[in-house]
């Protein structure tokens, strides 16, 4: 049975934030850092009125109308999420709680929901969980949505600032998909590690340079255990490789690790051993400082080669296109790479149709997964609906004082009394507080 992802919508927060034009003269950096260093130009943020509940709302709406669906063929919802609000009700029940303003109060009342933690990697394990539930069996012909939302935002001053983001991903799962089948083979890399969380906060408390130590030395556990799944990755047997994006060049230090990781013991290392020598191996040193600096050496001369640089191209550029432009949006970010790739292939003509993707996913504290995806037959049809870069091309552009007005409406523990900068139109917006504490939602 073929199962995976059957369409896809994204919601961007309706603000944006110029990183080397706006933040940057501000923070006192030089915009080549943001757009060259990592790889950032705008970061999507959300307006007054918006926040994880309605973005991931309006993201679903989307979806449910496009695929002309009713809340009836529906019997799984998890919401995939770092920023939530409440330690007891869902998230997913505030977002179901909006559709019925849409489709009838107590549509969704047979629809199993949850909420799902684990950093920025839960979508893609409730996403693993939607499939697994379908193949075997038990899902009584449904379909399953998962939806990632999150707002993105770090203390005023931290290293993060620039890769802030705000929006939500909603995807259908279901049998006989249109975008991606997805494989049943998945490796992991896991351990107990404290490079990002958020103890009772709301801002994260990160160490970003050990995030993203952690991050590489994870994917590279979760693809050795790949390879001993479904056997050795090499470097031309997927069309796109698509990583967890919290800045896009992020990406590319996930990409040269694991093109070194497809060459290793080939030809091409051969060929390449009289530029820049063969990969150190281990075993070889008697000093493992010695080893790792070596090793960084070889990696940061193969990152120089123009079999790389070729292959980088082709296969992992056009999967940071989109994260340039949105920021980080922590659980959605692998995920937007995902659309990524696919929206640039279908606006260039590139024929996509059985091609596989690499997936590799990464969560802070710390997991990361790598499986692979078969591209559809119908996956064009789908990138054709899509509007986010409409969407992005619309926010409103923050000057720096509205920058910091609205984020203060955005930590949850704060009473602030902000106006919006956008008119909704057709959507989800947070209206206040119930007399429970609870979040209140309009259709505007
Ligand atoms: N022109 C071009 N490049 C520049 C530059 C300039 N003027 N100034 C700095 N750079 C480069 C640096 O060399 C570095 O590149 P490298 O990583 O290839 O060495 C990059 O820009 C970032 O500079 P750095 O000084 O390391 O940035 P930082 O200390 O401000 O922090 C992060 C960067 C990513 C650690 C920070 O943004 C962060 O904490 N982010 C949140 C956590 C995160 O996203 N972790 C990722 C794993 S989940």
């Amino acid at each position: 049975m073929e199962v995976g992802i059957d369409g896809i919508e994204v919601w961007s927060g309706k603000l944006k934030l110029d990183l080397p034009g706006t933040l940057a003269p501000e923070r006192g950096e030089d915009p080549e850092k943001y757009t060259k260093g990592l790889g950032v130009k705008e970061s999507s943020l959300p307006d007054a009125h918006e926040d994880i509940v309605t973005m991931g709302a309006n993201a679903a709406l989307r979806l449910m109308k496009r695929k002309d669906l009713e809340p009836e063929d529906i019997s799984r919802i998890d919401v995939a999420t770092e920023t939530s609000f409440d330690n007891s009700k869902p998230v997913s029940t505030y977002i179901t709680g909006c559709l019925e303003k849409v489709y009838g109060r107590g549509r969704f009342k047979n629809a199993n929901q949850g909420e799902r933690k684990f950093a920025c990697i839960s979508a893609t394990q409730a996403i693993e969980d939607a499939c697994n539930w379908i193949r075997a069996g038990v899902n009584n012909g449904k379909k399953a949505l998962v939806i990632s939302s999150d707002v993105a935002l770090y203390e005023r001053g931290d290293p993060g600032e620039p890769t802030q983001g705000a929006g939500a991903v909603a995807l259908l799962i279901s049998k006989d998909p249109n975008v991606v089948e997805i494989e049943k083979e998945q490796g992991y890399g896991a351990a107990d590690e404290t490079d990002f969380l958020k103890p009772y906060s709301y801002f994260p408390s990160v160490d970003g340079k050990r995030s993203i130590e952690v991050y590489l030395d994870r994917m590279r556990e979760a693809l050795e255990d790949y390879e001993r799944k479904a056997g050795r990755v090499t470097k031309d047997g997927f069309a796109r490789a698509t990583f967890h994006t919290p800045f896009p060049k992020m990406s590319r230090k996930a990409a040269v690790l694991g093109f070194r990781h497809t060459i290793k013991d080939t030809e091409i290392e051969e060929e390449l051993a009289g530029q820049i020598g063969k990969i150190p191996r281990e075993d070889d040193y008697e000093n493992y400082k010695q080893f790792e600096e070596e090793l960084e050496e070889y990696t940061n001369n193969l990152g120089e080669t123009e079999i790389f640089r070729d292959w980088y191209e082709q296969v992992v550029e056009p999967t940071i296109q989109l994260a340039a432009l949105t920021g980080n949006w922590y659980t959605g970010s692998v995920h937007i790479a995902r659309v990524s790739a696919l929206l640039e292939a279908q606006k260039n003509g590139k024929e996509m149709e059985d091609k596989s993707l690499l997936v590799g996913s990464y969560g802070s504290g710390a997991q990361a997964e790598i499986h692979s995806e078969r591209i559809c037959k119908k996956w064009k049809n789908e990138m054709e609906e899509l509007n986010i870069e409409e969407m992005l091309d619309n926010r409103y552009d923050l000057d720096f004082d509205e920058y910091k007005e609205v984020r203060k409406v955005h930590n949850y523990s704060e009473e602030a009394d902000v106006e919006s900068l956008t008119e909704p139109n057709d959507e989800f917006v947070f209206a206040g507080h119930g007399s429970m504490g609870e979040r209140v939602y309009e259709f505007a």
